[in-house]
């Protein structure tokens, strides 16, 4: 039985690793150019699609994040030919960047139609922007709440600032803010100096650590002289140009000896290294079940103090900024 815990302080119980479906679907038309596509090429299609997501709930990730925005909604719709009583759908409004608050409601059924269900477990803010007003927004997530449309209330890329507003508003209705989903990796460690990670504990919310791996860049496949193909060298050049990728090299080597005590691969250590921190949730991306079970197989491992501050003290340049 994998082990589960509450998400936040909310009601809704989770497992330690969720996986990202961004790059599932099939996209048509302009979803086709979508950033996530565009930089990692999309996954692998139905069937293998449906072997990662079997695979990932066997071995007890049943978390799968996804967004209204990915893909023009090719992914959600992916998630919604997929079907397990234990799985659990996290999404993200809003599918445009026009969108304003009061367009939730439509966009939250919109989102459950691709998704074939009648509710998520997590509903998330994208990202906080101009047009879309934070109380206004989680006054509205609250009512799907209570509608029974939505388990847990969440955010993504949102400041501490903005995650005490979000947070503020939902408690006068009785609800807790249940998790920030940020970018959080050993190469991507500002939420440790921003001030997120330090609201996350004093609030009791879960930090959701999206793109764990680095987009591939502690995964030890890539190194000076091999790059990923396609747009993703570029679009993400701050892990893999050449100057980033020298940098990164020793980072890999270590996550490859600590990775070699347990046979487990630079990636698994990286996901793992987030896991250990209990009010962080790695959410890896992955493209076929090979990935989708390895990823998975983090679960089942732990690391031991010492390699924590050594994986802490190799990656300490990247607490302030992107080397
Ligand atoms: N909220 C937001 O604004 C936001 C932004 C970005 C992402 N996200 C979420 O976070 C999830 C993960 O982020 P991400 O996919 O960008 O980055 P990531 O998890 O750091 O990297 C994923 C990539 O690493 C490679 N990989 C994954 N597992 C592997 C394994 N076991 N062995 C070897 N290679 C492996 C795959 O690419 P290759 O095989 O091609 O190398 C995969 O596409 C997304 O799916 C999405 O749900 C959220």
């Amino acid at each position: 039985m994998t082990h589960t815990q509450p998400l936040g302080r909310s009601d809704l119980q989770v497992p330690r690793l969720g996986v990202g479906a961004m790059t599932w679907g099939d996209a048509s038309g302009l979803a086709r150019f979508h950033p996530a596509k565009l930089a990692y090429g999309g996954a692998e299609g139905l069937e293998e699609e449906r072997r990662a997501w079997e695979a990932s709930i066997a071995a007890g990730a049943t978390l799968f994040d996804t967004a209204a925005m990915y893909s023009g909604g090719a992914s959600e719709r992916r998630l919604g030919q997929f079907s397990h009583p234990a799985a659990l759908i996290a999404t993200k409004f809003p599918g445009n960047l026009r969108a304003r608050a009061e367009d939730m409601p439509k966009e939250l059924n919109a989102s459950l139609a691709r998704l074939r269900r009648d509710s998520v477990a997590l509903y998330q803010h994208h990202f906080p922007s101009d047009r879309v007003d934070i109380p206004r927004l989680m006054n509205l997530m609250a009512d799907a709440v209570e509608a029974g449309k939505v388990r847990a209330v969440g955010v993504s890329n949102y400041s501490a600032e903005q995650m005490r507003q979000a947070h503020a508003v939902l408690a006068e209705r009785g609800i807790p803010l249940a998790s920030n989903q940020v970018e959080y990796s050993l190469l991507h460690r500002q939420p440790e100096t921003n001030g997120v990670l330090d609201a996350c504990r004093e609030l009791g919310v879960t930090l959701i650590a999206y793109q764990p791996l680095a987009g591939g860049a502690l995964t030890g496949k890539y190194a000076v002289g091999q790059r990923p193909r396609g747009l993703r060298r570029f679009m993400m050049a701050g892990y893999f140009g050449g100057d980033s990728q020298t940098a990164i090299a020793p980072v890999v080597a270590l996550l490859r000896e600590i990775g070699e005590r347990y046979g487990k691969t630079p990636a698994q250590v990286a996901i793992r290294w987030l896991i250990e921190n209990e009010c962080v949730l790695p959410i890896p991306g992955a493209k076929n079940s090979k990935q989708a079970a390895a990823n998975a197989e983090t679960l089942a491992f732990r690391l031991v103090a010492d390699e924590i501050a050594a994986l802490d003290a190799a990656t300490r340049a990247w607490r302030s900024s992107a080397k």
